[in-house]
């Protein structure tokens, strides 16, 4: 009998824990505000990123971990224009082309 109990507390536990992790991973922010790379300096405000709106498009998987990690990265128009980050949809093919579109439409006071 107490065998079975802490069988059951244990398989609890472990629902728990899952549980409490995936909610945290989807419940940051709807907009994030990303980090400008190392060593620039401009006036340019940092661009928004519509989570949310891009989490409904897509599987998580689709971005992470292969084109952004779960953490901060730091990425240029640089790496946009060589097809990376960003650039890996926003390339006039899977989503409009960053040059295509106002710079107002990801960066936002
Ligand atoms: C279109 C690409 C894309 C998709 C799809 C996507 N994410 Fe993200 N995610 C990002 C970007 C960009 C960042 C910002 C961090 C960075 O630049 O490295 C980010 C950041 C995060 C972070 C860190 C949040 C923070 O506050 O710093 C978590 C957690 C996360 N994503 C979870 C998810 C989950 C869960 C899903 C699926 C439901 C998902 N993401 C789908 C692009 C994506
Ligand atoms: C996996 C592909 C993918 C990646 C990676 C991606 N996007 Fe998108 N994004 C899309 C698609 C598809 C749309 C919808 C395009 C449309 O409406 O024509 C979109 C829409 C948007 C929009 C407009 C949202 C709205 O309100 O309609 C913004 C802003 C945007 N993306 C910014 C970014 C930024 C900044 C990054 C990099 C941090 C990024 N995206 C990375 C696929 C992607
Ligand atoms: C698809 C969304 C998107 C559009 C449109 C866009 N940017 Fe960006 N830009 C980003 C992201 C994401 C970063 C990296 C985060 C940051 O530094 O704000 C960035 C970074 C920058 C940076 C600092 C890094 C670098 O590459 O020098 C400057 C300056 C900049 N953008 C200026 C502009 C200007 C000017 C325009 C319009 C001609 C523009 N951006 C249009 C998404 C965009």
């Amino acid at each position: 009998m107490i065998l079975k109990r802490k069988i059951i507390i244990f398989i609890f536990g472990i629902f728990g824990i899952f549980f409490v992790v995936k909610s945290q991973a989807l419940t940051t922010s709807a907009f994030l505000k990303l980090d400008r790379a190392p060593n620039i300096e401009d006036e340019e405000p940092l661009s928004i990123f519509p989570h949310l709106i891009h989490q409904r498009m897509f599987a998580c998987f689709r971005c992470h971990p292969s084109i952004f990690s779960y953490g901060r990265d730091t990425y240029t128009h640089k790496d946009f224009d060589s097809g990376k980050y960003c650039g890996e949809c926003h390339n006039g093919s899977v989503a409009w082309h960053i040059d295509d579109v106002e710079c107002e439409t990801c960066h936002l006071e």
